[in-house]
C-alpha cells in the first residue's frame, strides 16, 4: 500500500506501508538538557533572523526553559576539552547543524550516557555515526526539505559561476584591471551542455527543474531509486548509470548524501572516467570528493572548475588545498542556511521535538534512525522510507 505525505516545503513523498513511525519514549519528560553545537555569530547575532547560531539557539531556548529543560548553546566542538565532548556525557539531545557541525562520533556516543536524541537542524546527518547511534537506540531526525529551494538555487549559481569564468571576471574589477580575453578565453553557455546529477531526491530535482529553461543538450540522473517517469518527463531528464553520466556530462552536480557507498566516490579513477573539461558542483558533502584527486584534476586541466560550499571537515582549515586550486568558485558551508532556510528548519526542530516530547510519532520523512535501524532510503538501500519528488514541491 502506498501513501501519500505532504512534507513541510509542500513536496510530495510516496512511501511504502510504513510501521515504523512510533513514538520515542521520552526518558524524562523534563530537565532535559539540550545541547546545541551552532557556529558563533558575534555581531551578526543582532540579526534575530539569524536563528541558526550558538547565540540565537535557533529561537528555542526560551520556550525549552520554560518547560524545565537546560540548554546549553556552543560553537566550541573540537578536541577533548571542548565544551561539545564535555556536556555530551550528560546530555539528552544533542542538535546541530550541517554548516557548523557537531560530529557525534562512536567514541562519543559511547560515552553519552543520557543521549536518546540527535537532531540536524537542515538536511544530512552524515555527522551522526549512524551505525552507533542504532547500537543504542538514539533516534536521528532532520528537517527534510527545509533548505533544498535554497541549495537548487546556490547550485545554479555555481555552475553559471563556473561555466560563465566569473570569477576571475569579478576579481579582476576589484584589481583594477580590464581584460576582456582573458575572462572570454574559457567562457561557454551552459545552453547545449550535457548536465547530470548524482542523487536525483529532493535538491537533484529542484537543480534540474531550474535549469531546464537553460535549454540543455541533455539532463542525466543517476540514483538507486529512480523518479517516476512523469518526473522525469517534466523536466526532461533521463536515468543513467554513474558510469555513463561521467562518461558524458559537461556539468555534473553531486546531491547525494554522505553514506559509506559515497564517500571519496569521486576518487582518482571516477574523476578519470569524467569528460576532459568537466565542471563539478558539490554542494553535498566534501567527503565525497577525495581531496588530492580533485586538485590533481583541476591542476591538470581535467576538471575546468569546481564548487560548491561543502568541505571536510568543517570549518576547513585555512590551509585546505581547495581554498587555492586554480578555477573554483568555493565557498563556505552557506547555501542551505540562508535566512529563509533558517526559519523553516528552526521550525523544524521544534516540531521535532514537540512530537517528541509529547510521545507522538515523528514526521515520516524527518526519521533518519529510529528503532535501532535506518530507516530513511536515501541512506540506506534496505531503507522503509522511499524518497520520491513531484513537482508540485519546488
Ligand atoms: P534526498 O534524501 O531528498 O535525496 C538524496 C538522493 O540521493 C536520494 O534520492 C537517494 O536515493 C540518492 N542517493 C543516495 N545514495 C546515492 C548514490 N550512491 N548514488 C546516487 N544517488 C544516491 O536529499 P536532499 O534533500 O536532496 O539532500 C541531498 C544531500 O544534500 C543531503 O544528504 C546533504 O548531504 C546535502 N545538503 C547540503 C546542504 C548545503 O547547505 N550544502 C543543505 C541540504 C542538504
Amino acid at each position: 500500500m502506498l501513501r501519500t505525505i505532504f512534507s513541510q516545503s509542500s513536496r510530495v513523498i510516496t512511501q511504502s506501508a510504513f510501521t515504523g513511525a512510533r513514538a520515542l519514549s521520552a526518558s524524562a519528560v523534563s530537565r532535559d538538557k539540550v545541547l546545541m553545537v551552532l557556529y558563533e555569530a558575534g555581531e551578526a547575532a543582532k540579526e534575530q533572523r539569524l536563528l541558526g547560531c550558538k547565540e540565537n539557539a535557533l529561537g528555542l531556548r526560551g520556550w525549552l526553559e520554560s518547560q524545565g529543560h537546560t540548554v546549553v548553546a556552543t560553537s566550541d566542538k573540537e578536541g577533548p576539552n571542548s565544551e561539545f565532548e564535555k556536556h555530551i556525557e550528560d546530555a539528552h539531545v544533542v542538535i546541530t547543524t550541517p554548516f557548523h557541525p557537531g560530529y557525534v562520533t562512536a567514541d562519543r556516543i559511547a560515552k553519552a550516557k543520557n543521549l536518546k536524541l540527535c537532531i540536524t537542524a537542515g538536511v544530512g546527518s552524515d555527522h551522526v555515526d549512524l551505525d552507533a547511534a542504532n547500537t543504542k537506540n538514539i533516534g536521528v531526525y532532520e528537517v527534510t526539505g527545509s533548505n533544498v529551494t535554497s541549495v537548487a538555487e546556490h547550485v545554479v549559481m555555481a555552475i553559471l559561476c563556473l561555466v560563465r569564468n566569473f570569477v576571475p571576471a569579478h576579481e579582476m574589477i576589484k584589481k583594477g584591471e580590464w581584460k576582456v580575453a582573458d575572462v572570454a578565453k574559457a567562457s561557454f553557455d551552459v545552453e547545449g551542455k550535457v548536465i547530470g546529477t548524482v542523487g536525483c531526491g529532493r535538491i537533484g530535482y529542484r537543480v534540474l527543474q531550474r535549469l531546464q529553461p537553460f535549454e540543455p543538450k541533455e539532463l542525466l540522473y543517476s540514483d538507486y531509486q529512480p523518479i517516476s517517469k512523469e518526473l522525469e518527463d517534466a523536466v526532461g531528464v533521463r536515468h543513467v548509470s554513474l558510469e555513463e553520466l561521467v562518461a558524458k556530462c559537461d556539468i555534473i552536480t553531486i546531491n547525494a548524501p554522505l553514506t559509506p557507498e559515497t564517500r571519496g566516490l569521486f576518487n582518482k579513477e571516477l574523476l578519470a572516467k569524467c569528460k576532459k573539461g568537466v565542471y563539478i558542483v558539490n554542494t553535498a558533502r566534501g567527503a565525497i570528493v577525495d581531496t588530492q584527486a580533485l586538485v590533481d584534476a583541476v591542476e591538470s586541466g581535467h576538471v575546468a572548475g569546481y564548487a560548491g560550499d561543502v568541505w571536510f571537515p568543517q570549518p576547513a582549515s585555512r590551509y585546505h588545498p581547495w581554498r587555492i586550486m586554480p578555477r573554483h568558485a568555493m565557498t563556505p558551508h552557506v547555501s542551505g542556511t540562508t535566512l529563509d532556510a533558517q526559519t523553516r528548519y528552526a521550525n523544524g526542530v521544534k516540531d521535532i521535538l514537540t512530537r517528541y516530547y509529547a510521545k507522538e510519532p515523528q514526521q515520516p520523512q524527518n526519521i533518519i534512525c529510529e528503532g535501532g535501524a535506518i530507516l530513511s532510503r536515501a541512506y540506506s538501500k534496505t531503507g522503509k522510507i522511499e524518497t520520491k519528488v513531484s513537482d508540485s514541491g519546488a
